[in-house]
């Protein structure tokens, strides 16, 4: 264990696992899912995922990383599942392959600080030409690829717990402040009312997948980051209020990061919420004009330092991504952990070119994919999104909980959950994630997982 690592105390384990958590995936992602998902609507089914199925799966992961002080694939083996490796497997891989594009958003959130820095509030109805200049954008994917590893290289607590506890208090604080602010905007009761009053007739199976994707997604879950960041957490901590804190902190910022958004697209659309469903585009299009009618000095000051600490709310969540793979790496393959997070960072990064290159750059991966029954060509990044957090994640998350159910076994996982926590045994809690991962998330999360597979890719729409 001692030259693993382990985070110094327990706040720091929860500190940076919150970290992890909180990233594009909340400031970035979240506000533009609603949007396209029609508001209100989509939040609801959000919040069911996050607190009744994802919790659950969440509780689990620290579980078993925690018992086995292992990486996602050797930690199956090791509770005696060989077979299971390729489980722990499919969660690394979906690890990269998120990374590989969340790197190159990351870049972008970092390009629009620079802009920003320099007054060029422009850059919000540029953002398609923006995305296109993928010598600009690539070279700041690749300067974020390089902090990134810098940190992952420096170690669990010297690194990644260091960075999150300075960065996570301050871009908190400064979301607030915007929505302070957004809720002085003309039309921003209109902004409100799309966002907190639901219509569901807008409530469609799609809807509902990219939903539990985005739940999936956002709390860092269904790949075994959780497992990871898990194997460096002492014993005597209590999971259970470790996770509620990591769903609180995570569920939460998304919340007030829409609060900040919506007033804001109302007031810029007079009203009419026209583009919120714009997609990714959403906050980069926004934002900008926002900041510009703070006028020129504030505009620039609070602007480009929003971008800077989303920059850092990104850079906490690639640690964590880099992190699970380098583990790996570093247990299996015994390769030394500096050597193993600059081969890995690079592997990412080339891996994450097709990404850069299809926000309109190379036709090829712009149009990469047109799935059947769709009407239009899906981008690589799409495409990738679709695959790794929309199917992988749930997919990964309905598997966690089979196996912790049915080959691990609930005694097994509430003996280690009770390690930290003195009267779990008998508790409700322990009742309610028994029935979870035993029952309903296999169920529920099998079925999403069927039904939007058939439905994103196929076409075919059971209801
Ligand atoms: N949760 C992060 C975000 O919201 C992204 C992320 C970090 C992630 N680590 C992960 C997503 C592991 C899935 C799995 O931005």
């Amino acid at each position: 264990m001692s030259n693993r690592g382990s985070f110094s105390n327990k706040l720091g384990f929860i500190l940076a696992a919150a970290g992890s958590a909180v990233g594009l995936g909340n400031i970035w992602s979240f506000p533009f899912e609603v949007g396209a998902g029609g508001g209100a609507a989509f939040l609801l089914v959000y919040l069911f995922f996050c607190f009744i199925l994802c919790f659950p799966v969440m509780v689990t992961e620290i579980a078993i990383g925690r018992k086995t002080q292992l990486n996602p694939a050797g930690a199956y083996e090791a509770l005696g599942f060989k077979k299971w490796r390729i489980l722990g497997l499919l969660g690394i891989i979906s690890g990269v392959v998120i990374l590989s594009f969340y790197n190159v958003v990351a870049g972008w959130a970092f390009g629009y600080f620079i802009e920003l820095l320099s007054g060029h509030f422009e850059i919000g109805s540029q953002f398609s030409t923006f995305i296109k200049d993928v010598f600009k954008v690539g070279l700041y994917a690749m300067v974020f690829m390089f902090v990134t590893a810098f940190i992952v290289s420096k170690g669990v607590s010297g690194g990644i717990e260091r960075a999150s506890k300075i960065l996570m208090p301050t871009l908190i604080t400064m979301i607030l402040g915007l929505v302070f602010y957004s809720l002085t905007l003309d039309h921003a009761f209109e902004g409100i009312k799309f966002y907190l009053v639901p219509d569901f007739s807008e409530l469609t199976l799609s809807v509902m997948g990219n939903a539990m994707g985005q739940a999936f997604f956002s709390l860092s879950l269904g790949m075994g980051a959780l497992i990871t960041y898990g194997s460096y957490v002492g014993k005597n901590d209590n999971i259970v209020t470790s996770a509620a804190f990591i769903t609180l902190a995570d569920v939460g910022i998304a919340f007030i990061a829409g609060l900040m958004m919506f007033p804001m697209v109302a007031y810029l659309t007079d009203g009419t919420m026209e583009g919120a469903g714009q997609g990714a585009g959403l906050i980069f299009t926004v934002l900008p004009g926002a900041f510009e009618s703070l006028g020129p000095l504030l505009g620039v000051l609070i602007g480009s330092l929003f971008f800077l600490l989303l920059s850092f709310a990104a850079l906490t969540s690639t640690v964590s991504l880099l992190e699970v793979p380098v583990a790996y790496i570093v247990d299996e393959k015994k390769i030394k952990r500096n050597r193993a997070v600059w081969i890995m960072a690079t592997i990412i990064f080339v891996l994450g070119i097709p990404s850069l290159l299809s926000n309109g750059y190379s036709g090829f991966f712009s149009s990469f994919i047109t799935y059947v029954g769709a009407e239009n060509a899906t981008s690589f990044m799409d495409f990738a999104q679709n695959v790794a957090n929309d199917t992988f994640l749930p997919l990964g998350g309905c598997l966690i909980s089979i196996f912790a159910a049915y080959a691990w076994k609930t005694k097994n996982l509430n003996e280690e959950i009770a390690l930290g926590y003195p009267n779990y045994m008998g508790s409700f809690i322990q009742k309610y994630l028994n029935f979870a991962v035993t029952i309903l998330c296999p169920l529920v999360l099998g079925t999403m997982f069927l039904l939007t597979l058939l439905q994103t890719f196929f076409g075919v729409t059971l209801f």
